[in-house]
């Protein structure tokens, strides 16, 4: 994650800029830097390194100028250097840029045919050239142009924009990435959290997805995604709260799910090269050509995530996969293979049993790999190769946007994997990268539907039981949806494969229980669909969530439905968890139950 800063101010804005971002460290250290427009030129000043760097370099050289931009690197596309380093210029404006741009290679070869040279590797510049270009070409003004670039980008991101030219003027943009904008007295403010802007104020409009604003001094006007005039509430976030900042939403779960999109992005950008559509994994990974079966273990929520990944292993990279919840593995007695391989999944990097797992296996001479969330837990450090998540802090008890990252970070893997044992030919990888680099954007697509599954939640919130049904990726998926409805609201639900309901659990369906039916549309799609009908042609209540043609195609029996965008089948399980997701938090809502710290529960299980 990377954390942006813009200040319309009355004074010299560097010093604020550099006090806002020494509150947005937390989110990315690897370079730092401030732009200042005055007096008909703009200024930069970059240091790679922490913030402090940054410090000394305006130290030497002081920035002046009442109106300015700052941003704190998490490199994701291009080396950690002062090339890299944002704002990035041109010779009309200064940007920063907190996300992703998955279109980048196409617009960044448009531009070059345009005659416009880049200085940087990064895909934030190409957003920099392409408003410069609709200003110059098309002698827009600064509004025209940054709205015609930003119908034109696409991926998850947050912008904030200053122009030469225009001492009154700032524009930014939130697009799956958190922008929030301050007002002052006669000084406006865009920070990526309320806890960036609290040195200067109170007063906190967050802007929502798709939206942009247009800012000067005394006033500034939002549009949404299709450039309507929108107005958006005015928070007042206290101290406190921007300590602890849940983005103007009622629960860290809820703020999670919402940042899903954002941390996807920077997951995915730890894996993937969007100019050559290709997966780089960290040195010192799996030989996979070499491995004759992998083993992946975790509990709850990180075990689904890995018997997700099973699928992805043994689809694209034809590699055997044993996969067990840590309690039952570490006490099991496994015949592994000499020289094998086994990856541990855990978002905290300390649940004892996935722990003890570890040491087993590593006791039974198994290179051990790691996909964690908290890059200094036992479990990181114990592990031979680390698979990072970028999920950043996850305070809900119940685990969301690290389950998406966790899925972000196995996909890449498996597709290496596949790469590795010569069974995914460059072709597949590359398509395989493109639909992974375009799920950040899916995610921000299906959480549009928050408002329309709340109403849904009001009724399952009734329920004493909810089974959820999946095939293929999506059987995971019904897995994890079933806990986290257990787990906040306290109702009993059940995930099952959806041929298994007929072996038994359909003699549970009446019309008080609610069947979430997920099922996007891939080859099982028919399969799923027509268990579902099995359980309508028993007073069943079937809640479909599949994309708009698998709604269309299943009629308008169905008691309920949720539609998702459509997504390459296999990574269906990044985009689904979404509505999943916000189908349990509004459930438990409805039924006031303690979300974030739900009864029985923590965070981080470090006992067996
Ligand atoms: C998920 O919502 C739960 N909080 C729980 O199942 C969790 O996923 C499990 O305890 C594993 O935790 P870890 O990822 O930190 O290892």
């Amino acid at each position: 994650m990377c954390g942006i800063i813009g200040i319309l101010g009355k004074t010299d804005v560097a010093p604020l800029i550099v006090e806002g971002l020494k509150r947005l460290e937390y989110r990315g250290y690897d370079s730092a830097g401030v732009a200042t427009v005055k007096d008909g030129r703009i200024d930069r000043r970059r240091a790679p390194g922490k913030l402090s760097a940054l410090e000394g370099v305006l130290k030497e050289r002081p920035l002046k100028g009442a109106i300015g931009i700052g941003h704190t690197r998490w490199a994701t596309h291009g080396a950690a250097n002062e090339t890299n380093a944002h704002p990035h210029a041109t010779r009309r404006l200064a940007l920063v840029h907190n996300g992703i741009i998955e279109n980048f290679a196409e617009l960044r070869r448009e531009l070059k045919e345009k005659g416009y040279a880049f200085e940087s590797e990064t895909d934030t510049e190409v957003c920099a050239q392409l408003i410069t270009y609709y200003l110059e070409t098309e002698n827009l003004p600064p509004k025209d142009a940054f709205g015609k670039a930003l119908a034109r980008i696409r991926g998850a991101f947050a912008l904030a924009v200053v122009f030469l030219g225009e001492d009154d003027l700032m524009i930014g943009a939130r697009r799956g990435s958190p922008l929030a904008l301050g007002r002052g007295d006669g000084e406006m403010f865009l920070g990526s959290d309320s806890y960036a802007l609290a040195p200067f104020t109170n007063r906190v409009t967050y802007l929502e997805e798709g939206d942009w604003a247009v800012v000067t001094r005394s006033a500034f006007q939002i549009y949404d995604a299709a450039g309507r005039p929108v107005a958006r509430p005015e928070t007042l976030s206290s101290a406190a709260d921007a300590m602890v900042d849940k983005d103007g939403h009622r629960h860290f779960m809820a703020k999670e799910i919402h940042q899903q999109p954002e941390v996807i992005a920077h997951t995915l950008s730890r894996y993937l090269d969007p100019a050559s559509e290709t997966v780089r994994l960290p040195d010192g990974s799996f030989d996979f050509a070499k491995l004759d079966r992998l083993t992946i273990s975790a509990c709850g929520t990180a075990y689904y995530a890995g018997l997700v990944a099973k699928y992805w292993f043994e689809t694209w990279a034809r590699l055997p996969v044993e996969i067990d919840i840590a309690s039952e593995l570490r006490y099991r007695a496994v015949p592994y293979a000499p020289g094998g391989g086994a990856l541990f999944v855990s978002q905290s990097g300390e649940t004892a049993d996935t722990l003890a797992a570890l040491r087993e296996a590593r006791r039974n001479g198994q290179k051990i790999a790691a996909v964690v969330n908290v890059l200094e837990s036992s479990i990181a450090r114990e592990a031979d190769v680390m698979f990072p998540m970028a999920a950043g802090p996850e305070i809900g008890v119940a685990s969301t946007k690290a389950f998406t990252c966790q899925l972000a970070a196995l996909a890449a893997v498996a597709i290496a994997a596949g790469r590795a044992r010569g069974v995914l030919d460059e072709t597949e990888e590359r398509r395989l990268v493109r639909a992974l680099l375009g799920t950040p954007r899916l995610v921000a697509e299906a959480l549009k539907s928050a408002d329309r599954i709340e109403k849904i939640a009001e009724e399952i919130a009734r329920a004493q039981d909810v089974l959820y049904i999946g095939r293929g990726v999506s059987f995971p998926l019904a897995l994890e949806g079933a806990l986290k409805l257990k787990e906040i609201s306290y109702i009993h639900a059940e995930g099952y494969a959806a041929g298994e309901l007929k072996h038994g659990p359909i003699a549970l369906i009446d019309d008080a229980v609610p069947v979430i039916v997920i099922a996007p549309s891939d080859a099982l799609y028919e399969k799923t669909v027509s268990n579902m009908y099995e359980v309508m042609a028993r007073g069943g209540r079937a809640l479909l969530i599949s994309d708009r043609k698998g709604i269309a195609q299943a009629g308008d029996k169905v008691w309920r439905a949720i539609e998702a965008p459509e997504v390459e089948p296999m990574l269906a399980p990044i985009v689904y968890a979404a509505p999943i997701q916000l189908l349990a938090y509004y459930t438990a809502t409805t039924k006031g139950t303690d979300v974030d710290q739900p009864r029985n529960l923590a965070k981080s299980v470090t006992v067996e």
